[in-house]
Parts: C-alpha cells; sequence; structure tokens
C-alpha cells in the first residue's frame, strides 16, 4: 500500500548524492558558504564546572573563523560528562533557537545521564533569522548584502556554524566519539540539521524534528504548509531560486527526500508530531520511504498508514511521530537516543 501511495506523489527518482546535493544547493538553500581560511577557539576562563549536578563539565568557546576574506566569530557551549573512565562519548550537535543551557528544547542533564556529550548553537548568533543580509556571517559573505540567486540563504549559513561546531569537536577527539556525531534541531532549524548533514560527511547521525516544508516533508502532495507559503513568510532562509517554485512544485527537478538520501550510508532519523498538520507527518513519513532506497538498510516499517506513537528506528533511515503539538519534547530526545544506541 506504501508502494501506491508515493507512486500517487510521481516523485523524481532518486540520482547520485553528488547529484542531489549540487540540486539542493543551487535550487533550495543556495551553496554552503565556503570552509573557512582558518578556524581557532577560544575556550572561556570561567567554565561552569560540576554542571549537572558535578557530572559535567560546560566551557563556553567561541569559535573564530577567517572566512571569504573577512573575519567571523561566534559563540558555543560544550556541555561534557566529565567521568573519563566511561571511554569516549557520542555527541550531538544541537542547533537551537536559544543560548539557554539547557533549554526547553534541550534537556542537557537528562542527555548527559545518557552518555552523550552536547555541543550546542544559538542560530542568531551565526546571522539574524530576517531577510537582512548585512547582519553577522551573511555580512561577511555578502558585502553590501547583495547574494547571487544561488547564494547561501540563511539556513546554509546556519549549517556551516554547525560544521564548525563539528571543527571545535575533532580537537576533543580524546573525550568524544568522532565517528558518532549527530546534529540535531527541530522545525527550520530540523531543516537545517537535515541540510548540515547532507552536505558535510562527517556526521554520523542526523534527526530533524518538525521540519516539514522545505525540511524532511515530500512537497508534491503535502498538506499544511507549501512553497508558496514558505517563501512569501521566509524567503531569507533560502536562495532566490526557490522561489520560482512557489504554486509550482510539479516543476521541481527534485523533492525533499533528496535531502535525506544525501545522508546514505549514514542514518538519519526523522520525528514528527501528530498534531503538526503544518508540517505534515504523512509526506515527511513518505520522505523516509522514498529515500530509503539510497540506505543499506531503508525504513523498516509496516505497509500501512502510520498512526500516532509509531516508531520506526530499526532502519539507517528511521522515522517516529509523537503524541501533541509541534515541539522538540524529552520524548523527541529519548527517542532520537535509542535510534542513535540502536545503531552501534
Ligand atoms: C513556521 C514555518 C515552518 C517552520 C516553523 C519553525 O511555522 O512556516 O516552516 O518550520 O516556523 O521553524 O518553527
Amino acid at each position: 500500500m506504501l508502494n501506491e501511495l508515493l507512486a500517487s506523489r510521481n516523485l523524481p527518482p532518486l540520482k547520485s548524492r553528488g547529484e542531489m546535493l549540487e540540486i539542493l544547493q543551487r535550487e533550495v538553500y543556495g551553496f554552503l558558504p565556503p570552509k573557512p581560511d582558518s578556524v581557532s577557539f577560544d575556550v572561556e576562563k570561567d567554565t561552569i564546572r560540576r554542571f549537572c549536578a558535578g557530572k559535567a563539565d560546560c566551557d563556553r568557546v567561541t569559535v573564530k573563523c577567517s572566512v571569504a576574506g573577512g573575519e567571523f566569530s561566534f559563540p558555543i557551549l560544550a556541555t561534557i560528562p566529565n567521568d573519563r573512565t566511561k571511554g569516549k562519548y557520542p555527541f550531538f550537535i544541537h542547533i537551537n533557537f536559544r543560548p539557554d543551557n539547557p533549554d526547553r528544547y534541550m534537556p542537557t542533564e537528562e542527555i548527559i545521564d545518557n552518555g552523550f556529550a552536547l555541543i550546542s548553537l544559538c542560530y542568531t548568533d551565526i546571522t539574524s533569522d530576517d531577510g537582512d543580509f548585512t547582519d553577522g556571517l551573511a555580512g561577511v559573505l555578502f558585502p553590501g548584502g547583495k547574494r547571487p540567486a544561488d547564494g547561501a540563504g540563511k539556513i546554509a549559513m546556519w549549517a556551516w556554524a554547525a560544521m564548525r561546531a563539528l571543527d571545535y569537536a575533532e580537537t576533543l577527539g580524546d573525550i568524544l566519539d568522532l565517528d558518532r556525531a549527530c546534529v540535531c534541531g527541530h522545525s527550520r532549524l530540523g531543516k537545517t540539521a537535515l541540510f548540515t548533514a547532507a552536505a558535510d560527511q562527517r556526521f554520523a547521525f542526523a534527526y530533524s524534528n518538525g521540519s516539514g516544508c522545505s525540511g524532511a516533508a515530500i512537497q508534491r502532495g503535502k498538506s499544511g504548509e507549501t512553497v508558496a507559503d514558505i517563501v512569501e513568510h521566509f524567503p531569507f532562509w533560502f536562495c532566490e531560486n526557490y522561489y520560482k517554485y512557489a504554486g509550482n512544485e510539479d516543476e521541481m527537478p527534485f523533492d525533499q527526500h533528496y535531502l535525506p538520501a544525501c545522508i546514505a550510508p549514514r542514518r538519519v532519523f526523522v520525528g514528527s508530531a501528530s498534531e503538526d498538520a503544518w508540517a505534515d507527518p504523512l509526506s515527511e513519513f513518505l520522505s523516509c520511504v522514498a529515500a530509503s532506497p539510497a540506505f543499506e538498510k531503508g525504513i523498516v516499517c509496516p505497509d500501512r498508514l502510520p498512526e500516532t506513537d509509531d516508531k520506526f528506528p530499526e532502519g539507517d533511515i528511521g522515522w517516529h511521530i509523537r503524541p501533541g503539538m509541534h515541539y522538540f519534547s524529552r520524548l523527541d530526545w529519548q527517542r532520537l537516543i535509542e535510534f542513535i544506541n540502536l545503531h552501534k
């Protein structure tokens, strides 16, 4: 039944990772900003020791980059379990809405208690979430605020910053398990997390939560938010080439299943919420089914419509749907941790 449902969506076939990534950059997100010429890290002296009841340390780190002929710096927080007898820690790079630690979308102590380290960044420390292309990294990349039709949109800039957070993690290779890095985020930052891992093969895992339109969800036949809606309200998340697909999804030489497919052969877990009609859980799920052939082990699920509270973590691409609203909740984190632990 799922095959028939998918056939009715008329998706373009999968291509090679290189081709899909090129199309997604040119037509949707804009090309990633260039790799920095140099990156260095200032670890602040007032690091919080004995964080989370003494189980972790939290360092505030300034990431300093020379990029595109300019200089750009931003803060990240590295919260790392301090028990050095437990081996190397798998870790999350969480692109968050706020700099708070913990935060309502980030139950830090629970993450630490599960044996993970956590590097978090606040997206507006990179560039503003609006049409101002003179702000932060955008101003360095596009002096005068002018960008080409395939120039990086804000999502691509936030993704670039998550890659720099991974550059920092690489300096901690004796503490962090660099083969088990997971980039994650919610909603617009779930779109960002998928794009980050699609473009940067150092990430072994990606998790998007409620990423919906222009994230995990396929656009053809999608309910809730459409390309026309998103480019009307948030054109700056994308490159200008994307705007022509407003009301014109059938003309797209791609669909959003290309995004998780670019993460293969690594692993991706997609989270939906039952009341998140704007994101459209069914189209997020079908996207995972459509991307499955790109993976060694595609999604493992029954051949029926999904039901609330389904979770399908066994494949290299997995999906779950939590009851409730659009939110990055504790249950989402628990299922994400379960997914990563399953794929050792
Ligand atoms: C809006 C937008 C979504 C986005 C969400 C968010 O609802 O339409 O595409 O995911 O904001 O980031 O919270």
